[in-house]
């Protein structure tokens, strides 16, 4: 490993490493994101897939892999809330290596228990993410357990460099390759060996709007440090590169692009809907880049590195939701239905025979402003675009005893 940055023979070196262990995932073109983006192609890269749902695997096996005899005997720990850690814990399992992730008190169970499953002991502690970082790097000193950090450590760099070498070899000709960052260990990676292979092929980071600290980073040639960060794509809600990772990202990443929550949860919408891909924020951020204004691909070839999919459904369906909201495909809209219930039923004849989808009907808790003699209630309607969605609002408001009092949302 040099001194300076990850050079693309330590890439390589990963490569063999992990070979063994570590899904070569697929490669998925698609025509859809191409049309809506103008791109000539666009291939997806498919890390959602990876062992343990996201590409953290790659970069934990190789940094725990090169560990002596004597430091495998130790342990590792780290402290991580999310993908990190079941990387860390499947990469122990593996390597008969004992692992331990410290996560905050608010860490959701399914994730601890997920991290569990793989064979790592979980330690709870700590308020916020900091407190378990600061534990686990207090505890490593004493115990003589190796720290596994996140994103900002060479091998951890070079294992995930290695989505690069597969990218190369899968889709030909690249002009463009999209990937989130967080801590930018990533983006380091990658951008290592499309660096190395061709130097014209633009490097694009994704963040974001909440949490962008790279491009102002990049811009100004100055490691910025947010003080908060607010995103759906918790994944990727850092507040700032380290000092690896700046000095990877300033040498190998063109620019940083910027995407607001509304626009990720459309990428992850579309993802589902087009690619049948369930993706989480932080993995669908790359396609939001892709159909953003703000990135012109027009006539190129493009990856996008879809980078995990780790979502519960529950969050998925919200984020859908929102998605469909943002494409004029979903409707929120109260409703005073007078003669109760047998209007009732015709809001749902209405809007089947006007081949819209009735997503949920509620009774609504009465408000000052209704009428006392109607039953109010809420409906969520689905439909093919805005036009659509207006026509059966327009169709409902037309039926004796039906009154459209509140819509949403543009329709
Ligand atoms: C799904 C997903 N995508 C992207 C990232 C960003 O990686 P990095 O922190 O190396 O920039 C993460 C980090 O946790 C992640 O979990």
């Amino acid at each position: 490993m040099s001194d300076d940055l990850v050079t693309l023979e330590d890439v390589e070196a990963a490569r063999d490493r992990i070979a063994d262990v570590v899904h070569r995932t697929p490669l998925d073109t698609s025509t859809t994101f191409a049309e809506l983006s103008g791109a000539a192609a666009v291939g997806l890269k498919l890390e959602n897939v990876q062992r343990t749902g996201s590409f953290k695997i790659r970069g934990a096996y190789n940094k725990m892999a090169q560990l002596s005899g004597e430091e495998r005997e130790r342990g590792v720990i780290s402290s991580s809330a999310g993908n990190h850690a079941q990387g860390v814990a499947l990469a122990g399992d593996l390597l008969g290596i004992d692992a331990t992730i410290v996560v905050p008190e608010v860490t959701p169970a399914a994730k601890v228990e997920a991290t569990r499953g793989y064979g790592a002991e979980v330690i709870v502690e700590g308020d916020i993410y900091e407190r378990s970082y600061e534990y686990a790097l207090e505890r490593a000193e004493e115990t003589g357990e190796t720290f596994v950090h996140p994103f900002d450590d060479e091998a951890i760099v070079a294992g995930q460099g290695t989505i690069g070498l597969e990218l190369l070899e899968q889709f030909s000709d690249l002009d463009t390759v999209l990937v989130s960052i967080g801590g930018g260990g990533l983006i380091s990676g990658i951008g290592t060996v499309l660096k190395a292979h061709e130097p014209g092929i633009r490097v694009v980071g994704v963040q974001p709007e909440g949490a962008l600290h790279a491009k102002p980073s990049l811009e100004r040639d100055e490691l910025h440090v947010l003080e908060d960060v607010d995103t759906v794509a918790e994944g990727i809600a850092d507040a700032r590169l380290l000092e690896t990772t700046f000095r990877h990202v300033r040498e190998r990443v063109d620019e940083v692009v910027g995407v607001s929550d509304r626009e990720i949860a459309t990428a992850v919408a579309l993802l589902a809907e087009r690619a049948k891909t369930v993706a989480e924020g932080a993995g669908a951020a790359p396609v939001a880049a892709l159909l953003s204004d703000d990135l012109n691909v027009e006539g190129e070839r493009v990856g996008a590195v879809i980078s995990g999919g780790n979502v519960n459904l529950s969050e998925h369906a919200e984020l859908t939701r929102t998605g469909l909201f943002e494409l004029g495909r979903y409707v929120d809209a109260r409703l005073a239905l007078e003669g109760w219930p047998a209007t009732l039923e015709a809001v749902v004849e209405t809007v089947e025979e006007k081949g819209a989808e009735l997503d949920r009907l509620e009774r609504a808790r009465r408000g000052p402003n209704d009428h006392p003699n109607r039953i109010p209630v809420t409906v969520g309607l689905e439909g093919s675009g805005p036009e659509h969605l207006r026509d059966v609002l327009e169709a409902l408001s037309e039926r004796d005893g039906i009154e459209v009092v509140e819509r949403g949302l543009d329709p």
